[in-house]
């Protein structure tokens, strides 16, 4: 059986880590005897800079016929000048994930034991650990909704964006968390802001209907200001956090940083069909690109969740996870996992990613 990978490393650090990614993709194929293809396309601010807009015809037939998007990020100063329509995140990524109807995004974030050093939190809060899979809708909300714009002029100038939620949307996602949640330890979280938001009273609705269907599962709801705060104090008894497309992109970047960098949060966006597009939630942190210094790990784990959800490769997947987990607990860490006095050990973009690929040859 042979698959065929459209890989889309965009802007920034995506070409630093995709490379690595790469890297450990070819260990796995050796490993278990696969063939994979790969189809290389330009998105984002390199496609401005080459076709002269964001997302190419020939970009987006490849990723048709591809049987899954290896995804790196796009955006950066350089095209932020650009009438907001026109630049990589609203030009390139949010069209793909539309044209795709990529409506589930899941995050997975887990404080590894014996890595809790890692994370920002006191250590009596991480010395628990944590282990949270966030549920984003992607396709939906405010990010979507219409209308979208500006009017008027001078001090009367204003900007208006549309928050929107069918009850179909809310359940196709709600159902898609209590389902992980089934494999997981039993609990949703389901994060809104209904004592504001008309959206979030209906969400509330949906979300209490779909649980009847799912009677083994605890639901809980909480408002999107406290489960920032309760991440803080109790990551720990969480386990499925539900959210909306805007809620969903808050909690993917705190959860992000309790591991320890955004550089370690990997992602899957899905469609109904089970197509999907696989990328770091984090973006192409134009602070450090060009330095060889980005953690490549985001970008390893989400190849690992494309072999896993996309070509069904659960052993390939399993093989890349433990790699990783093993590099990281034997001290293989870049630079921003360590604190400032220990710098000097860190290790670059391609040290980690020639460490973690030797891990995976090795059958670790
Ligand atoms: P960012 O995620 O790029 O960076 C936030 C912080 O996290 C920075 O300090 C950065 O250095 C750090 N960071 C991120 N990834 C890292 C990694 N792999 N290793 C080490 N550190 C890492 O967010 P931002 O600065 O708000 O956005 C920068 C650009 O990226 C913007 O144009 C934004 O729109 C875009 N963006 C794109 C995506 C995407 O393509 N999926 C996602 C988020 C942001
Ligand atoms: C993410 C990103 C995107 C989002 C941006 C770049 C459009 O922040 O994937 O989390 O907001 O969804
Ligand atoms: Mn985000």
């Amino acid at each position: 059986m042979s698959y065929q990978i459209a890989v889309l490393a965009g802007d920034g650090i995506g070409s630093e880590v995709m490379a690595e990614a790469r890297k450990v993709l070819s260990a796995v194929e050796e490993r278990f005897e696969l063939a994979i293809e790969y189809s290389e396309y330009d998105i984002g601010g390199a496609a401005i800079d080459n076709h002269g807009c964001p997302l190419p015809e020939v970009t987006l037939k490849g990723c048709e016929a591809a049987d899954a998007i290896l995804f790196g990020s796009v955006g950066g100063p350089k095209w932020e000048h650009l009438p907001p329509n026109d630049q990589p995140e609203r030009g390139a990524l949010l069209p793909l994930r539309g044209h795709f109807e990529l409506f589930c995004n899941m995050r997975p974030a887990k404080l590894h034991v014996g890595l809790e050093h890692m994370s920002p939190l006191r250590s009596d809060i991480s010395e628990k650990g944590f282990d949270v899979l966030c549920v984003r809708e992607l396709t939906g909300g405010i990010y979507f909704g219409k209308p979208k714009g500006r009017q008027g002029e001078g001090e009367e100038e204003e900007a208006f964006d549309t928050m929107r939620y069918s009850r179909k949307e809310i359940r196709r996602i709600a159902n898609i968390a209590f389902e992980a949640a089934q494999g997981r330890r039993k609990k949703v979280t389901s994060v809104d802001k209904a004592n504001v938001l008309a959206c979030s009273v209906l969400w509330r609705e949906v979300v209490e209907e779909v649980a009847k269907d799912y009677p083994d599962v605890e639901l809980e709801h909480i408002y999107i200001d406290n489960a920032t705060m309760q991440l803080l104090r109790r990551p720990n008894e969480f386990d499925v956090m539900l959210c909306s497309n805007l809620f969903g992109d808050i909690i993917s970047d705190e959860i992000a940083m309790l591991t320890g960098s955004m550089g370690l949060l990997s992602s899957v966006s899905m469609n109904s069909k089970g197509f999907g597009l696989y990328e770091p939630a984090g973006g192409s942190a134009p602070d450090i690109a060009g330095q060889g210094i980005a953690n490549p790990v985001a970008q390893i784990l989400s190849a690992a969740l494309l072999l896993r959800h996309s070509l069904k490769l659960e052993s390939a997947a399993v093989a890349i996870e433990a790699a990783v987990g093993k590099a990281l607990s034997d001290g293989y860490l870049t630079g921003e996992l360590l604190p400032a006095s220990q710098r000097a050990n860190a290790k670059s973009t391609s040290e980690m990613g020639d460490y973690i690929t030797k891990l995976v040859k090795e059958g670790i």
